[in-house]
């Protein structure tokens, strides 16, 4: 075989392997805002919280209000200008930290890759997966998501789902003491896995790993 003729093979490989994708299913972008309830397992460790998800691209932010069972409950509120705080009511404690990146844009599966059909919870889902980052399932008959599972672990069981539902003001702001110096984290913490170790914190890991692709 002549080498040019390797090129013509992975030129028709890929017109063809395009032709076999234009025929998966597509997941529906997220809604640019709602509520959702989140049953968590961080299947690793089998620790199990109930989440509030409130997400808003509309006003560039993200809430995630993770009870902890029987332990803490933790605000993880993100906004699009890269800054994320995440902070204990009741301990009075926060941790502020700044990345490059927002908060998940609704179309952010439009690249992942169709995996097929699998059962989840009961319902029969269409799965996509985005390397070092996500599995994705979306039920075939209401196209709601039903779950999704971080890398790490995280799996996040879909409770309700309200499109449209939003958190209002007064919840957004960060406490007092989100604001002092000591507050601030720097981003090397988070690369060693500091708060991933000892706080178990996927979001701060999603916006390192999955967001820049
Ligand atoms: C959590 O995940 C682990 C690992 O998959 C599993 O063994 C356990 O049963 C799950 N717990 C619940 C309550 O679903
Ligand atoms: C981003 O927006 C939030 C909310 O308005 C604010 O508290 C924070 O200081 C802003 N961060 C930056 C880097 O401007």
């Amino acid at each position: 075989m002549k080498p040019e003729d390797l090129g013509w093979i992975s030129l028709a490989c890929l017109l063809l392997a395009s032709t076999c994708r234009a025929g998966d299913p597509v997941p529906k972008p997220w809604p640019l805002q709602f509520h959702a309830l989140l049953f968590e397992n961080y299947t690793s460790t089998g620790k199990l919280s109930v989440v509030d998800l409130w997400y808003d691209s509309v006003n560039g932010r993200n809430y995630n209000i993770i009870q902890k069972q029987l332990g803490q409950k933790l605000w993880d509120l993100e906004w699009n200008n890269g800054t994320s705080f995440y902070f204990d009511l009741e301990h009075k404690t926060c941790k502020r930290v700044t990345f490059p990146v927002g908060i998940l844009r609704p179309n952010f599966l439009s690249d992942a890759h169709y995996v097929g059909v699998q059962t989840l919870d009961t319902f029969t889902c269409n799965v996509w997966a985005k390397v070092d980052f996500i599995t994705y399932y979306e039920d075939v008959a209401t196209q709601r998501p039903v779950g999704w599972q971080f890398y790490t672990g995280r799996f996040n069981h879909v409770i309700t789902f309200e499109e449209g539902a939003v958190l209002s003001d007064p919840y957004w702001q960060a406490p007092s003491y989100c604001f002092t110096e000591e507050a601030e984290l720097q981003e090397e913490s988070i690369e060693s896995g500091l708060i991933l170790t000892s706080k178990g914190q996927e979001p701060l890991k999603r916006w390192v790993k999955g967001l820049s692709s």
